[in-house]
Formats: structure tokens, C-alpha cells, sequence
């Protein structure tokens, strides 16, 4: 499973590409918001930062909108997938994007049947909200387990790219339901690398090593 940033923070996303674990980076209107730079700009410089795909928000309602921004998006980079809504709109841009050799996210997914509509659409990732679900007492992950078998039932092609994660639990349930990808915040992605018995571990054989120096100096 690929792991992507969903973050619109550069130094977040340097951080993560230095360790070498960072396949992607999704951004929306909120994420960009609370950096209060300029979208374009910001997508540029996570694009020089990123090898994998940069996901980059449309917000027109209507496919002809969401095709014109869609198509300066993909002038910034050549690694910028265009994110268009689920909506009856938004799967008509879909087709005419991809038509014109531009990757598409389509985000707001929040059933298996729209999951269906838009890899008949010919989306190339797909976003399925998890955290959102959870919070109107929906299971978030179920949708990954469903979506993974009507893909896998017709041999669809288009990625499921598990987003709206909120802890590393998300992540190991969506991993093992088989999502192509989890995009999490830095946060949590920071989250996964951690566990106590591992802090255990390295304090004891530090203490341990600290040991032998006074012994062998004895
Ligand atoms: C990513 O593409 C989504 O926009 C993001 O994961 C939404 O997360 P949220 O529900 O925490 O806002």
C-alpha cells in the first residue's frame, strides 16, 4: 500500500520525503486554507518536493468549471492528478479530463456505488472518507472492504486511495482490506512509526551499552 501525505504543509512533507517514505500528497480547499498561501504556488513547490502524484482540488460545480481548472492544474506539474467531486457534474469532467490525458481523483466518496460510478467514469484514484463516516456512526473501513470487491468483481483499474484517516488504525485497517493507498495527516503518519515497547527497547539497550563502557573501563 502507498502511503500519501494529505497535507498542504511543505515542511510536513520535506520531512517525510527525507525519510523516504512518501509515494504522494493529496490537497483540498481546507488543507490549503489553513497554510494561507496561494494554491497554485504552494502545488508547485510540493510538486518539486513530491515524485509521486500531487493531488489538486477543483471547486466549480458544473464539468465545464471543473475541466478549465482541472486543465491549469495539470500545466503547474506533470505529477498533478485534478480532484473533482462526486456528483453527476463531476463524473462528466471526469470522463473529458481523462479523455485529455489528465488523472483525476474523485473525492467525496462516501459509498460503494458511487465508487462504482466513478471508476465507470475512468477515474484514476478514488477517494472513499473513512474519519467522516466514523463521525456519523458509520464503520469508515467497512466501505474499503466493499469497494475492493467490486473493483476486484470487474477488474477495475482506477486506485482506492483511503482517505479522511484520523489514527494508525485506520491505516492498519484499510492496509489489510487492501486499499492501493492511505493518505493521513502528519500526524498520524509521524503516529506509525512509534510504539512503546520499541522506546523500551532502545532505552534498555542504550542503558545496558552505557554498562559495558564502565565495566570495561574498570
Ligand atoms: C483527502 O484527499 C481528503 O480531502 C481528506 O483526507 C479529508 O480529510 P478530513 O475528513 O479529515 O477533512
Amino acid at each position: 500500500m502507498k502511503i500519501f501525505l494529505d497535507t498542504a504543509n511543505l515542511a510536513e512533507i520535506k520531512k517525510a520525503v527525507d525519510i523516504g517514505i512518501c509515494d504522494g500528497v493529496t490537497t483540498n480547499p481546507t488543507l490549503i486554507m489553513k497554510e494561507g498561501k496561494d494554491y497554485k504556488k504552494t502545488l508547485k513547490e510540493i510538486c518539486s518536493i513530491v515524485k509521486g502524484p500531487v493531488s489538486a482540488e477543483t471547486v466549480s460545480l458544473n464539468a465545464e468549471g471543473m475541466v478549465r481548472e482541472g486543465k491549469e492544474f495539470a500545466k503547474i506539474a506533470k505529477n498533478i492528478v485534478v480532484k473533482v467531486t462526486m456528483t453527476p457534474e463531476g463524473m462528466k469532467a471526469c470522463r473529458m479530463l481523462t479523455k485529455s490525458g489528465i488523472k483525476v481523483n474523485t473525492t467525496l466518496v462516501f459509498s460503494a456505488n458511487q465508487a462504482l460510478l466513478a471508476a465507470k467514469a475512468g477515474t484514476y484514484l478514488v477517494s472513499p472518507f473513512i474519519g467522516r463516516l466514523d463521525d456519523i456512526g458509520e464503520k469508515g473501513t467497512e466501505l474499503i472492504r466493499e469497494i475492493r470487491q467490486i473493483y476486484d468483481n470487474y477488474g477495475f483499474k482506477s486506485l482506492i486511495l483511503a482517505a479522511s484517516i484520523r489514527n494508525v488504525e485506520h491505516v492498519k485497517e484499510v492496509a489489510m482490506m487492501g486499499a492501493d493507498i492511505a493518505t493521513m495527516p502528519f500526524k498520524v503518519y509521524e503516529q506509525l512509526f512509534n510504539h512503546a515497547l520499541t522506546d523500551k527497547g532502545i532505552k534498555m539497550f542504550l542503558d545496558d551499552w552505557q554498562k559495558l563502557q564502565k565495566q570495561l573501563k574498570k
